[in-house]
């Protein structure tokens, strides 16, 4: 079972050291310290929080996997329904500017050690995948194979292309020239049984991933979510008991366990407030937490060893966390 307790993710100040574009609506932005320190380790699948000038912090994956980097790079695709993190970067942040980083940090980790590997990435999805491809792609020859299945609405739209292009082993799917969405369960019926699968894209391919894929073991099926999959449950009417600190605290109808917290002067961290980030994951003692988050596998919240108390509710009068 995958460990997801972090160590505290480091912060630190960062400067905007280039921009380039990359497809419609998407730039890369690379990041690196003003002292030019080198970064943290970046892992295929890891990401880091950015928090903007402007007040919002958001993830974005990374990309150039690689021990000690001197740069950090994410891809951003200006959202149009964006409330304010992409068209901010778009239109606002420049060159030269500082934002803080914290992280990173791995919820999507590669099984490096699959004797093939299926990625699948619809849209912006792309980013932690091409991430993996350049992994894939660092391992010997004697590694494990992989194949890609990358669909956008658009050609225009699709990232990373020219990197892409020398790999006979990635498939396109634009939906405006063939007609239709990426098919997943054909992809899926002519799979070897043993493949480690990852997919990340909009939700609705990952809907259909998760349908697709109800029937392979959990151990081979990687997701990873840029938006919450599941309303946060605000249901209240438990108590958080603190074990650390022995305080006591009432959750109220409409509020979630990190806000009471807060309100509350715990000092908690988090970051995306919608279960998909993994920063606010506290360890439970004792009582079965409502589990609302996109983090943890199935199996872990069976276990119920930890909780993302940004958006999970107690299925207990009491839940006792390790705080
Ligand atoms: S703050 Fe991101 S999962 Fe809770």
């Amino acid at each position: 079972m995958t460990e997801h307790i972090h160590s505290a993710e480091p912060t630190f100040e960062a400067r905007l050291i280039g921009i380039r574009y990359v497809a419609r609506d998407v730039n890369t932005y690379e990041f690196a310290r003003p002292d030019g320190a080198p970064l943290q380790d970046v892992e295929p699948g890891a990401h880091i929080d950015i928090a903007l000038p402007n007040g919002l912090t958001r993830q974005y994956s990374l990309i150039s996997p690689g021990p000690m980097p001197d740069r950090y790079i994410v891809a951003v695709k200006r959202d149009p329904q964006s409330r304010g993190g992409s068209r901010f970067m778009h239109s606002e942040l420049r060159v030269g500017q500082t934002v803080t980083i914290t992280g990173p940090r791995n919820n999507f980790k590669l099984d490096e050690r699959a004797g093939h590997t299926i990625l699948i990435a619809g849209g912006i999805g792309i980013t932690p995948i091409w991430c993996m491809i350049e992994r894939l792609e660092q391992l010997p020859q004697a590694s494990g194979s992989w194949s890609l299945h990358y669909s956008c609405r658009t050609r225009a739209e699709a990232a990373f292309l020219a990197e892409l292009a020398p790999h006979p082993q990635v498939r396109l799917n634009f939906d405006d020239e063939s007609g239709q969405v990426l098919d997943i369960a054909a992809i899926l019926a002519t799979s070897p049984s043993d493949a480690h699968l990852y997919c990340c894209g909009p939700a609705p391919m990952l809907a259909a991933f998760e349908a697709a894929t109800a029937s392979w073991p959990a151990e081979q099926k990687h997701v990873e979510y840029f938006t919450a999959k599941q309303a946060p449950a605000l249901e209240g009417g438990f108590v958080v008991e603190l074990k650390q600190s022995g305080k006591e605290f009432i959750i109220p109808p409409g509020k979630s366990i990190l806000e009471v917290l807060r309100d509350g002067g715990v000092d908690v961290s988090y970051s995306c407030e919608q279960g998909i980030c993994g920063a606010c994951e506290t360890r439970v003692i004792s009582g079965v937490p409502e589990h609302r988050d996109s983090v943890l596998t199935p199996a872990e919240q069976a276990a119920n060893n930890t909780v993302m108390i940004c958006c999970a509710g107690s299925k207990t009068d009491r839940l006792v966390l390790d705080l």
